[in-house]
């Protein structure tokens, strides 16, 4: 029998101090939604799922509500969930109409024989297995619409978002030494409808294997696809670096290839834990012999 672990993280850019509190407290929500779950022999699958929705349903996060608008004021949201017992993922890319996307990420893991779902033919799905489909309106909050009109309005660049931010992820490793790993998103802000970055590609935003480790990546999704971040951190942990080391190498091989900065929390098969980032802040929180710690790491 494995001692379970859990990590999660509310996203690595340069947190404003008067945010700090709130990416602390969801994070701990988070992560002791999906303990509740593991302490009780619950599987590494189920507990990033529910961890993901927490914070998916947190609008002080870039998941799931009060995520970023793309340039036609809409929401569109990505998530991956990976399986380390099997290596089987599901995806959902530029969704519109769900309120918990991670939910039916796991659904195209569980219920069809392909990874990745886009758009219509991802909520066309949703719908058939029984999902509510939202009006895309449900997702967008006040703080959200008054930072589009400044972009639109050329008060604010897109770019000052690019180094980092909020995807959320989940790292687990349950009793019976299952590791899953989890992202969700709303990606960049002002993005071109349909763009999708490297959340709900398998290897880019998350990871998973059981006889090496767990990764869930944040940061710049067009720097973290080129170097596929979370099976460089892997590759690492394969070559027998430590959770820490690997997460440092894979993120400064990401520096030094592509500028791009992000963020990582690792968990591997022996259950230790890992974390790094590159941007000035990044939030966090974990469950390691039942204790819980949080915090903002600053670089
Ligand atoms: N890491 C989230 C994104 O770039 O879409």
């Amino acid at each position: 029998m494995n001692r379970p672990v859990i990590i999660v993280h509310g996203g690595a850019w340069d947190i404003p101090d008067e945010f700090v509190d709130a990416h602390i407290k969801g994070c701990e929500r988070a992560v002791l939604a999906g303990w509740d779950i593991l302490k009780n022999g619950g599987s590494a699958l189920d507990a990033v799922e529910e961890a993901i929705k927490v914070m998916e349903d947190d609008p002080t996060f870039d998941a799931g509500i009060g995520s970023f608008l793309n340039e036609e004021g809409f929401v569109e949201l990505d998530a991956l969930i990976m399986d380390g017992a099997s290596l089987n993922a599901g995806a959902v890319a530029g969704v519109r109409r769900i309120k918990n996307p991670i939910s039916l990420a796991r659904k195209v893991l569980e219920l069809t024989s392909h990874i990745l779902l886009i758009g219509e033919g991802a909520e066309k799905f949703a719908k058939k297995i029984g999902f509510t489909l939202i009006d895309p309106k449900d997702l967008i909050i006040e703080r959200e619409l008054k930072r589009w009109l400044m972009i639109k309005e050329k008060k604010l660049k897109p770019q000052d978002f690019f180094s980092g931010r909020e995807t959320v992820g989940a790292v687990a490793l349950d009793v019976n030494g299952n590791i899953a790993a989890g992202v969700s998103t709303g990606g960049i802000p002002f993005k071109m409808p349909g763009r999708v970055g490297d959340t709900p590609i398998i290897g880019a935003g998350a990871y998973a294997d059981n006889s090496y480790g767990g990764v869930a990546a944040t940061g710049y999704g067009e720097a973290i696809m080129r170097v596929l971040l979370s099976k460089t951190v892997i590759d690492y942990l394969s070559r027998g670096f430590s959770v820490s080391e690997a997460a440092k190498k894979a993120l400064e091989l990401m520096y030094r290839k592509t500028g791009g900065r992000g963020g990582i929390i690792v968990i591997d098969k022996n259950g230790n834990i890992g974390y790094y980032h590159t941007t000035t802040r990044m939030a966090f929180a974990y469950v390691i012999n039942g204790r819980l710690r949080s915090g903002i790491k600053v670089t």
